[in-house]
């Protein structure tokens, strides 16, 4: 059985290095049972140095962003190189969140380019902000699949995660439904495949992200068609995601 991928985008939470390691100990504690699952932790940049050790086999740590160069003139940037340095694997890109501040799909096809050079799995966040009754929504996320893997070549698409994220059911009260999310998962597989060829379109991991709790994990990961979930506010609430995690093992 494939592995199921967990993220957890920790965003701008918590507020002391503390509370950080206390809840990566308590996810890797937990992560060490998991026997089909693999947990990506995303901190604060400022954090992953210090929660990094704080490892077993079942988890990563990523980051939230990364640069599109590898140094020079960017204040306050972090460059990907410099989080491979400490054993960064993944690195969240185009989340919807940084879309809103003026992130462009072409800034965001450079640095999921750069972080695939460099070896970095980018979890490539898409999703439509509006999902309308004529389905222009099917066209748009087309367009920002694939203006966003510009010029990215055949041979590194498998390491590459997409995260389905429609922006609406982002920190909302309640998911997409399944049926929807399953037919959402076969279209992108679609433009997939379109690009990269039908084996690719089948490989590519697709998660799915906004309003994921442990209470409707399972169902999401049952019904949906997804690999896995990227969880945003559960995955800062130690009791929750080790509840979503282990409800996630546990489906076959
Ligand atoms: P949410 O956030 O789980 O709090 O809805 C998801 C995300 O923004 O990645």
């Amino acid at each position: 059985m494939k592995r199921k991928i967990i993220v957890g985008n920790w965003k701008m939470n918590p507020t002391s290095i503390d509370e950080a390691k206390k809840l990566t100990s308590t996810i890797s504690k937990v992560s060490t049972k998991l026997k089909n699952t693999q947990v990506v932790l995303c901190p604060p940049y400022v954090y992953l140095p210090k929660v990094v050790s704080i490892k077993n086999s079942n988890i990563s740590f990523g980051a939230q962003n990364a640069h599109g160069e590898e140094r020079g003139s960017f204040t306050g940037e972090v460059s990907p190189t410099m989080l491979k340095e400490f054993g960064i694997k993944y690195i969240i890109l185009g989340h919807s969140e940084r879309r809103a501040i003026g992130e462009t799909d072409e800034i965001i096809a450079k640095k999921v380019n750069l972080a695939l050079e460099l070896g970095i799995h980018p979890i490539l966040c898409v999703g439509e902000k509006e999902h309308d009754t004529q389905g222009v929504y099917l066209d748009t996320l087309k367009t920002q699949i694939k203006n966003s893997l510009d010029k990215v070549p055949k041979k590194l698409i498998n390491e590459l995660i997409i995260a389905y994220e429609p922006v609406w059911a982002i920190g909302a009260k309640e998911p997409m439904t399944t049926g929807v999310i399953n037919e959402m998962v076969i279209f992108i597989k679609k433009v997939i495949s379109d690009i990269y060829g039908q084996e690719n379109g089948k490989s590519t991991p697709i998660l799915y992200g906004g309003s994921v709790s442990f209470r409707n994990a399972q169902d999401i990961m049952e019904n949906g068609g997804v690999n896995g979930l990227l969880v945003g506010r559960e995955s800062i609430n130690p009791q929750g995601f080790v509840e979503l995690l282990k409800v996630v093992d546990s489906v076959k």
